[in-house]
């Protein structure tokens, strides 16, 4: 991750403006379209706006705390403000382009207060083409040390009624199907499509929603807040003032009920806004991962994006089971557990998923459930629960590890904590060093529960420091670490490049074990979720009916050339063949686009997109000269002309289209899908038809 050019300027007052109209101060910033303006009142209170080509973005918006029971909003003086402008490029160690570009215009703002307890606070900008990102810094101060934020006071007052496209503010869970409304009509109360509370919720009030909030105005405008390099603090949520579309933040509490633990020096997370007249341009945006701090891996040569297949589905869908017995009664006499006949990690049952990757080139295999533990793992509320390393009788780990050596499969760890972080606190390093001992280089972790220490929520300070230790202590041992129920992510993986994906959102899953997931899920998460990083969202379901064994009517709700095109429309550097070998079988011919598709770019163009109806994306391969096309719809059935302008020039194309038959519906007639070859280059433009909930997945694969 190199930085190969940087240009800084500092300023003097070419780029600011001061003006004392009536005692307020203004400072002003934007190199395009974007300005900020920060005005400091005759109060002494900070407040920020935004606009995006000369129309309001964000109103007049206040800025404070309030830390150690008393409100720091007020009372504040200008001591100084610098500005500059940077423009670098840097290289992900992996990522949707090769290439990003950061180029913005900083403005730090040091406050302190008129009079006693002359508290110091700095606020700085950064106004990028595509939006704002602001963060505070609590500098050294004279006579206090550490402090509790008993509240962050930061507003985001918006122009009008947008639609806003919301999930609710639950201090555990991100879970949940997307509400498309007016702000004025939010209500946390309404989930459509949840059937199956396995979930705890905690919602602390009813008009309170999580971020990435995407949002639309009736002029045209797509506005996008969240947050970047959420370290050492806990998740910002939004509460929504429905009657003046005022939004403001809402920090997790701990189980005291306080928000954060600070010591100076100390900064909070980048606040960020996303703007821009192009849906396109909210998903090309690199702002949130230029916000993070580059990689604190030196050797990064180890990380390398990997597609998989599980030992998984078979178990969500009621096939098999991830305990060895029944329950923790299922204890004989002698203290052994027995088996429950139904158990799928066993050792030959994986011999057979490492055989079906190893014969169709897909190079990871997950298998959930080897480890004693999960006979008693959920809704026990159980301290000491795993320790990671002893697995059930009938999985040899030793003769698995020969076996997936021999046939060239890498074996990809399973570590679910029962949210006890304590107890993967303590057992962290044992577990790693297995792993180490027996080849597996990368890890899924997940927090099904309620959080042990009693009290910590998921998306609180304390739980954000333990899921930082894990990616820290992952990259000690060289391991690559996918995240189930974290927080959502805010572009940490930057910083930490073996952190490839967290779940933190409703996965293609729930459609094994509840009602699932609306047609449009898939066009609304890139904009919300998918906004802060990568997620393992589990693509690639083939047998979209009749695949719960315990709910007939079940159906997932896409088609199957849709759940193609995810593998494109769904960025992450790791992606799952979630469905069972079986079922891939039945269906080698269009197994082949998941085989081939890869899972790391050197180009990215978002061609459409519009949240909740549609999303069309190209992207490069990384190191080779092929492009692959994902395309998605909502409910609705789709026909676009899509020009093959990115393909490289001068080149000869054979594309492979893996599109919806004429006849297909997510709903009546999902797998029917047609494949279709023909040679192409970048002169020419395509008609694609995509049915209800339907897709289409296209490689374009040339010689040179
Ligand atoms: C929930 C995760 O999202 C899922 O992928 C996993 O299989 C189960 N927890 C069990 O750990
Ligand atoms: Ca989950």
């Amino acid at each position: 991750m190199k930085t190969r050019l940087v240009i800084v300027m500092i300023l003097s007052l070419v780029f600011i403006t001061f003006s004392k109209a009536q005692e307020n101060t203004v400072v002003k910033a934007g190199l395009q379209k974007v300005k900020l303006l920060f005005l400091l009142d005759q109060n002494g209170k900070a407040a920020y706006s935004i606009s995006f080509d000369e129309k309001k973005v964000i109103n007049n918006s206040h800025l404070g705390f309030v830390i150690n029971h008393h409100r720091l909003d007020s009372n504040f003086r200008i001591i100084k403000v610098d500005s500059s402008v940077v423009d670098e490029k840097w290289n992900p160690v992996w990522g949707e382009v090769k290439t990003i570009r950061n180029h913005y215009q900083q403005l730090k703002i040091q406050l302190q207060q008129k009079s006693a307890p002359f508290f110091k606070l700095n606020i700085v900008f950064k106004v990028f083409e595509e939006g704002v990102g602001f963060r505070y810094e609590f500098p050294l101060q004279n006579n206090l040390k550490f402090f509790t934020v008993n509240d962050e006071l930061t507003e985001f007052n918006l122009t009008a009624d947008h639609k806003a496209f919301w999930i609710p503010a639950d201090y555990d869970s991100n879970e949940y199907p997307y509400t498309t409304s007016k702000l004025s009509e939010v209500n946390a109360w309404k989930f459509p499509l949840i059937s199956s509370g396995t979930y705890q919720t905690n919602i602390p009030d009813q008009y309170a929603v999580q971020t990435p909030l995407m949002l639309k105005s009736n002029d045209g405008l797509y506005i996008n807040i969240h947050e970047a390099a959420l370290q050492n603090y806990a998740t910002m949520q939004l509460h929504v003032n429905r009657a003046e579309h005022g939004l403001s933040a809402n920090l997790v509490p701990d189980a005291v009920g306080n928000k954060v633990y600070l010591r100076t020096p100390a900064k909070t997370p980048w606040r960020t806004i996303i703007v821009s007249d192009k849906a396109t341009d909210i998903l090309a945006s690199k702002m949130i991962l230029n916000l993070n701090e580059p990689s604190v891996i030196a050797n990064t040569s180890w990380i390398k994006p990997t597609k998989f297949i599980g030992v998984w589905w078979e178990m969500q869908t009621g096939r098999g089971s991830w305990s060895y017995t029944d329950n923790i009664d299922s204890l004989s006499k002698d203290g052994k557990l027995i088996p429950n006949g139904h158990h799928s990690a066993n050792t030959a049952n994986v011999k057979r998923y490492i055989d079906f990757a190893s014969k169709n080139a897909i190079k990871g295999l997950l298998v959930e459930g080897w480890n004693i533990g999960w006979e008693e793992w959920t809704g026990v509320h159980k301290e000491d629960n795993f320790d990671f390393v002893t697995p059930y009788p009938d999985f040899d780990v030793k003769e698995i590890a020969k076996y997936a050596k021999a046939k060239g499969v890498e074996m990809i760890m399973h570590n679910e904590t029962g949210s006890s972080a304590a107890n993967y606190d303590r057992h962290m390093d044992t577990a790693f060093r297995f792993m180490n001992q027996f080849g597996y280089k990368s890890v899924k972790t997940g927090y099904v529960g309620m959080i042990i220490p009693n009290g910590e929520h998921h998306d609180g300070q304390w739980m954000m420091n333990h899921y930082e230790r894990a990616a820290k202590k992952a990259a000690q041992y060289h391991v690559m670490i996918d995240m189930h129920e974290p927080m959502r992510p805010t572009g940490l993986s930057r910083t930490y490049p073996n952190w490839l994906a967290s779940e933190a959102g409703r996965g293609n899953e729930w459609n094994a074990f509840s009602d699932g997931n609306a047609p449009d899920h898939e066009t609304i998460m890139p904009f919300t979720r998918l906004m802060g990083g990568p997620m393992d969202y589990t693509p690639g379901i083939f047998k979209l009916r009749h695949y719960a064994k315990d709910a007939p009517n079940r159906q997932m709700h896409t088609t199957l050339a849709k759940q193609l095109a995810l593998y494109i429309t769904m960025y992450s550097p790791i992606q799952m063949a979630a469905d069972i070998p079986e079922n891939y079988e039945a269906h080698m011919d269009a197994f082949q686009f998941i085989k081939d598709v890869p899972v790391d770019w050197d180009d990215t163009k978002i061609l459409e997109a519009e949240p909740g109806a549609y999303i069309t994306i190209a992207r490069k391969e990384k190191g080779k000269n092929n492009w692959f096309l994902g395309t998605i719809t909502n409910e609705n059935a789709r026909q676009t002309t899509i020009s093959l302008d990115f393909l490289d020039t001068n080149k000869k194309y054979s594309a492979t289209i893996y599109g919806d038959a004429t006849d297909a519906d997510w709903k009546s007639n999902p797998e029917a899908y047609i494949i279709k070859k023909l040679e192409v280059d970048n002169s020419m433009k395509i008609d694609l038809l995509l049915a209800k909930g339907g897709g289409t997945a296209i490689s374009f694969i040339t010689k040179n």
